[in-house]
């Protein structure tokens, strides 16, 4: 059995040290990872990254980190980057890592991933060179996640996204910013790819439970979801819950 914390847009800005260290106490018991879905500053400056660091530096678990759509905002992205390697954290973007928990080995799979919409109300690759650019930035980032969970030889395979996979989770949401939540692009990925489960955040007002068309368990982490530090989610071949 693996446990998973995980939460999403916790949105630290400079003066937010010790709001998530402080719900650290324990969690070695209750999880074996931590895993943060994107939208960790408020505008990608240093100082707010500085700022999350400083407390993911006390978590005595492996921290696995997507980047969101705030985190680019400054344009510093390596910098921050940078800023959370040196504190240990593991972070993906197209990429993927794999962990051994409990003699079982789990493969983590993270994007940014982009917007686009859904089936039946969707961009498409078509017209103006900036559309085509949207569209495409987002098929083929979706591309390259699900390259990542196939090449992933582990006993479990989670996909760890900013950007929501469904619109199940954004419930809550305007509809007429769907596609600037998501892309069905990655739910295809998901499924492709054989995720036991997904993450995302970004949709502050969605809801937290969902699925793929194809049935992979999608969880929307973003903290005013969630309404916690984090949540604690546990794997099982068999159940997942
Ligand atoms: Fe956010
Ligand atoms: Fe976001």
């Amino acid at each position: 059995m693996i446990r998973i914390a995980a939460a999403g847009d916790v949105h630290f800005d400079k003066h937010s040290q010790n709001r998530l260290s402080n719900h650290f106490k324990d969690i070695e018991t209750k999880a074996d990872c931590f895993l943060l879905a994107g939208d960790l500053t408020q505008t990608g400056h240093p100082d707010e990254m500085r700022a999350l660091a400083h407390d993911l530096k006390k978590c005595p678990v492996p921290v696995i980190a997507v980047l969101g759509n705030h985190d680019y905002h400054l344009g510093q992205v390596k910098e921050v980057i940078k800023i959370l390697e040196d504190a240990d954290v593991i972070v993906l973007e197209n990429s993927s890592v794999t962990l051994n928990i409990n003699d079982q080995t789990v493969g983590i799979s993270g994007a940014k991933g982009f917007g686009g919409g859904f089936v039946g109300a969707c961009g498409s690759d078509f017209g103006e060179p900036e559309m085509k650019a949207f569209m495409r930035h987002s098929k083929d980032s979706a591309g390259i996640f699900e390259e990542q969970l196939r090449g992933l030889d582990t006993t479990y395979k989670i996909g760890l996204l900013h950007y929501s996979p469904t619109t199940q989770t954004l419930m809550g949401e305007k509809k007429e910013i769907y596609p600037f939540l998501g892309s069905y692009y990655l739910a295809e990925a998901l499924d492709h790819g054989g995720a036991d489960i997904a993450f995302h955040g970004h949709a502050h007002k969605g809801i937290e439970k969902g699925q793929t068309l194809g049935g992979t368990p999608v969880r929307n982490v973003a903290q005013p979801v969630i309404r916690h530090a984090f949540n604690i989610y546990t794997l099982d071949k068999d159940s997942l819950s």
